[in-house]
C-alpha cells in the first residue's frame, strides 16, 4: 500500500491534469486521424525524444539503462512512414527541455517518458485498427518495449520508491510537470495538437 505522501502518488496527482489535457489534444485517438497527421506526430516526437535522450544519457553516463532505448524505434518508424535519412537528419529538434541536473529531476523526467509507454499499449492497438499501421509500418515506437513494457514500468516504480525522500520529492514532481509542459509546448509549436 502506497502512503499518500509517496513520491509516486505525489507525481501522479500533480501531473494528472497535464496528462488528461495532452491526451485530449493529441489527435492519436481521433476518428479523423490519417497517416499524414500520424507521420507529423512521429516527426515531432522524434524532435523531442532525441535531444531529451541525449540529455538523459549525459547525466546518467555509464549508469544509463541500455534497455530504455527509444530513438531507434522512432527512426525505424520515420523510415517506414516514407522519410529518408537526409529528411530525418533535418527534422527540427526541441531546445526547451526539462533540466536534468540531479537524480530527482532525472526520475521526474523518466516518470513522464516511461509512463507514456503504458498509453502506447492502448494507442498501438488503435493505430493498427484505424490506419493498419503495425510495428513494421510506422508503429514500433508505440510498442517500444513490447512484452517488456510491464516489467520495465515496475522496475522504474521500484527505482522511484527507493529514491523517495521528503526533501527531494518536490524536485521529482517539478521535473515531471516541466516535462509535460515542455512536451506540450513543443507539440503545439509543431502544429500537431488539436
Ligand atoms: C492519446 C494519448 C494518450 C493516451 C490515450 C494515454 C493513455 C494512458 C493510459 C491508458 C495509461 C495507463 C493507465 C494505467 O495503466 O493505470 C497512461 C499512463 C501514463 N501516461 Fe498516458 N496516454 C497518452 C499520452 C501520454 C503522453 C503523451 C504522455 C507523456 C509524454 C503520457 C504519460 C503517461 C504517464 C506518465 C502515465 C503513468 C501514470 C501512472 O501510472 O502514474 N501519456 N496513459
Amino acid at each position: 500500500m502506497l502512503s499518500p505522501t509517496s513520491v509516486l502518488l505525489q507525481v501522479r496527482a500533480a501531473t494528472a491534469v497535464q496528462h488528461r489535457t495532452l491526451e485530449a489534444r493529441l489527435p492519436l485517438t481521433s476518428p479523423d486521424l490519417d497517416q499524414c497527421t500520424y507521420a507529423r506526430i512521429i516527426e515531432a516526437y522524434y524532435g523531442f525524444h532525441a535531444p531529451l535522450h541525449d540529455q538523459i544519457a549525459k547525466f546518467s553516463g555509464a549508469s544509463a539503462d541500455p534497455e530504455r532505448h527509444k530513438i531507434p524505434a522512432l527512426i525505424k518508424d520515420l523510415y517506414a512512414l516514407g522519410l529518408n535519412g537526409e529528411q530525418i537528419n533535418a527534422l527540427p529538434l526541441c531546445t526547451r527541455l526539462p533540466a536534468i541536473d540531479s537524480e530527482a529531476q532525472l526520475l521526474g523526467v523518466m516518470y513522464v517518458m516511461e509512463g507514456a509507454t503504458l498509453g502506447g499499449q492502448v494507442l498501438r492497438r488503435l493505430i493498427a485498427a484505424r490506419l493498419g499501421i503495425d510495428a513494421d509500418s510506422g508503429g514500433e515506437f508505440l510498442d517500444v518495449y513490447g512484452r517488456d513494457t510491464g516489467r520495465l514500468w515496475k522496475a522504474f516504480l521500484k527505482q522511484l520508491a527507493a529514491f523517495d525522500h521528503p526533501a527531494y520529492n518536490s524536485d521529482v514532481v517539478d521535473a515531471a510537470c516541466e516535462t509535460f509542459a515542455c512536451f506540450e509546448h513543443w507539440l503545439d509549436r509543431a502544429g500537431v495538437l488539436l
